[in-house]
């Protein structure tokens, strides 16, 4: 790793300052070349206080994705993949997944020129104006627990959203993450099997996350932006902590937050059901997160899987 990015990884962990005779001893470099890495760093925009007896703060980062940053954000050791364009983050993990050991896997981009939305749709990934990215992670469980991360991951969007701004996302059943009615991240689930023990090897959790998108093409039906100004590269840092902590640990323990941050429950839906399109009012979200929802003949059933659309109010 270069001195610059040995020492944005110090500044950004300590989030306090450094004399540069820590940062000196710590990289085994000497005070003039931690200064002079200092000056790189705010060539390329980052803002860093320097105030004598004290040391180095860095204020503000330079606004750009790289992995170094997000790695230095990141507390779950994760090997972390940046790509200023790439066709899919999730595609890009698959390709990397055979060469890789039992490691956790980050691919974050900052353009997609073929970015995947469920149901073979396209995910709207134009650059600079959001984060996408992809997490490997290794659920040694079987299917049923795989499904459950898509879940999860909604829940871990919402959670670095609400750490990192004063906005109120909600998640709109299964893992859609909506602000004021309109869509602003999506997520794609892939779990990779084992075909002979049937249990998942992998799964892959891509995530979408338009930070100020706008001008959607014309078939991308109520999408919005967070409209924040937010560092990316601690979003996605975030987003992918909380996801790996909700996985090693407990499913169950995210649900109850899933449930206070639903937008569905109580709301008049439509699903299709046997072909048809079926009319339903949303009545719960069950420990499994599936959504429990009453017909108009007042049967109740349990959706498990597939897309709703919300009945305007
Ligand atoms: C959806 O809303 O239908 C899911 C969209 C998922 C988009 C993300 S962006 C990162 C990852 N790479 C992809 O190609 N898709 C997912």
């Amino acid at each position: 790793m270069s001195l610059k990015k040995e020492i944005l990884s110090h500044l950004i962990r300590s989030g306090d300052y450094i004399s540069g005779q820590k940062l000196a001893a710590v990289t085994g470099k000497t005070r003039a070349a931690v200064w002079k890495a200092v000056k790189a760093l705010e060539n390329d925009g980052y803002i860093i206080d320097a105030v004598t007896g004290k040391g180095y703060r860095l204020i503000k980062t330079g606004g750009r994705i790289s992995a170094e940053e997000i790695s230095a954000y990141l507390k779950s050791p994760v090997r972390v993949i940046y790509y200023p364009v790439i066709d899919s983050t999730n595609n890009a993990c698959k390709r990397i997944l055979a060469d890789s050991k039992n490691d956790i896997i980050l691919i974050a981009a900052d353009e997609q020129t073929a970015g995947r939305g469920r149901q073979g749709k396209s995910f709207y990934s134009p650059a600079k104006t959001g984060v996408y990215f992809s997490l490997v992670i290794r659920p040694e469980t079987t299917l049923k627990n795989a499904v459950t991360a898509t879940t999860a991951a909604a829940v871990a969007v919402c959670r670095a959203i609400e750490r990192l701004t004063d906005k109120k996302p909600q998640i709109k059943w299964v893992n859609d993450v909506y602000l004021d009615e309109k869509k602003i991240c999506g997520i794609l689930t892939e779990a990779v099997t084992n075909f002979e023990t049937g249990i998942v090897d992998s799964v892959i959790v891509g995530i979408g996350i338009n930070i100020s998108t706008e001008n959607f093409p014309s078939d991308v039906e109520s999408a919005g932006c967070l409209d924040a100004d937010i560092n990316k590269n601690e979003l996605i840092a975030l987003a992918c902590d909380e996801l790996i902590s909700i996985s090693a640990g407990d499913y169950s323990s995210f649900i109850d937050y899933y449930r206070t941050h639903s937008m569905v429950i109580g709301r008049h839906i439509k699903f299709i059901r046997n072909n048809l399109s079926t009319s339903a009012t949303a009545i719960a979200i069950d420990e499994r997160g599936g959504l429990e929802v009453e017909l108009e003949n007042g049967e109740r059933i349990t959706l498990c899987s597939g897309d709703i659309s919300i009945k305007k109010q």
